[in-house]
């Protein structure tokens, strides 16, 4: 199993901060955010770890992270040109994963605590084709991709809305996401969304109506620091976590 964090982007809402430094290098307490990530990803054995960065700052980590020796871990680089969505991002991990193989994405500014080896497991039991993500119940679910849940199929989700002004759940689909090389087909034939980017939800959407997007709830700590108030409070929460 492998695992792809996806850490570009542009990340407007830490302006001014993150015209000097990439998001996902900020700090959170003592570590460049990017660290919570790998590290949870290692704490579930997953070692062989592709980083997708932007140009912005990208000699900054291979400056920290290197190979990823000292975190236990073996890091592989890839530039996203520009900005063009988070589906975008996730296809330049194409040739990183072999015909077949599962892996984990993360979104790099996703900050949890949940171990993710129970969900890991579960998804190695998924058929091939099928996909997996975490969800978290949230006070205001209208900031995030929603899920509605298949009443047939309790495990299943039937279908995900993005950023609805009524969510029909109070869960929210974090950027934690269980695929394997059938994803780089379905982003093939997604196109852009009104926002111009091509968005992991269509990708997520096509496994949910399949029949083939499961998932698991997180329990713990779970934040997308992209804003200088939640960026605070993960510093907080996620202090201990690393040592
Ligand atoms: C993205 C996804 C959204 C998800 C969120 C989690 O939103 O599109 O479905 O809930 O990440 O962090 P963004 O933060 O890119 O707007």
């Amino acid at each position: 199993m492998k695992g792809v964090i996806l850490a570009g982007g542009t990340g407007t809402r830490l302006y001014p901060l993150t015209r000097l430094i990439n998001k996902h290098l900020l700090p959170v307490g003592k570590h460049p955010m990017i660290v919570y990530g790998i590290d949870r990803l290692r704490q579930a054995g997953i070692e062989d770890i592709l980083i997708v960065m932007g140009k912005h700052s990208a000699g900054l980590y291979t400056e920290y992270l290197g190979g990823g020796a000292d975190l236990g871990v073996r890091l592989t680089y890839r530039i996203q040109e520009q900005a063009g969505g988070i589906a975008e991002a996730l296809d330049l991990a194409k040739s990183f994963i072999l015909p077949g193989e599962k892996f984990v994405v993360l979104l790099g500014d996703n900050l949890f605590s949940d171990d993710l080896k129970p969900y890991v497991d579960r998804y190695v039991q998924q058929p091939a084709g099928t996909a997996r993500v975490l969800l978290k119940e949230v006070d205001d679910a209208r900031r995030y991709g929603v899920p509605v849940f298949d009443v047939n199929h309790p495990e299943r989700i039937s279908y995900i809305e993005e950023k609805p002004s009524q969510p029909k759940t109070s869960y929210c689909v974090t950027g934690i996401y269980m695929y394997d090389d059938h994803v780089f087909n379905l982003i093939d034939g997604i196109t852009p969304s009104a926002r111009g980017e091509l968005e992991i939800t269509d990708v997520n959407n096509h496994y949910a109506s399949a029949g083939g997007l499961e998932y698991d709830i997180l329990q713990k700590y779970w934040s997308d620091a992209g804003t200088f108030e939640s960026l605070q409070e993960a510093a907080v929460r996620m202090k201990g976590q690393l040592p």
